[in-house]
């Protein structure tokens, strides 16, 4: 008897993990804010980037613009995401080429993040991230 009714609980529980996964990955997949959208992983794994590759010596800390470089606040707006991965990995007529001192994943990491950079106009400051304000 007892075996019995622990059958048919560990039945249930299978029921309802596969459920669960089959939810998951339905939502993931058709929820349209998944669709396009950077992943949360690869914008942090950017914004760090950001800071340790020296794109913050010529674009500033945040991208608002250096001595060097321009301000890059509008620049998802502004470009495509093959356009700012080619910027990087060729640079410029100023800005170094990554190609060679960056991996690919690196550079989808910081296209990623700058794809987050959409403020209306160059100049625009950028909402920090929530901080309870
Ligand atoms: C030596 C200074 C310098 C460094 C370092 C640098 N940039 Fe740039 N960047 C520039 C300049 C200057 C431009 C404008 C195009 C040119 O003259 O090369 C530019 C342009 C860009 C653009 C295109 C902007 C537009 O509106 O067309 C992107 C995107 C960009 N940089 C991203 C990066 C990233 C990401 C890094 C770090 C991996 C980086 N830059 C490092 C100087 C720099």
């Amino acid at each position: 008897m007892g075996a019995k009714a622990e059958r048919r609980y560990d039945a249930g529980m299978r029921f309802c993990l596969r459920d669960a996964l089959l939810f998951l990955g339905t939502a993931s997949i058709f929820h349209p804010a998944f669709a396009d959208a950077p992943l949360r992983a690869q914008v942090e794994a950017g914004a760090a980037l950001w800071a340790s590759s020296g794109c913050s010596h010529c674009h500033g800390a945040n991208g608002e613009g250096g001595d060097i470089g321009p301000s890059l606040l509008d620049v998802g707006r502004r470009l495509k995401p093959e356009a700012i991965s080619m910027q990087i990995h060729n640079g410029g007529k100023v800005m170094p080429a990554f190609d060679n001192v960056l991996t690919g994943d690196q550079i989808s990491d910081l296209v990623a993040y700058l794809r987050t950079k959409r403020a209306k106009t160059p100049k625009q400051a950028q909402a920090p991230p929530q901080r309870g304000q």
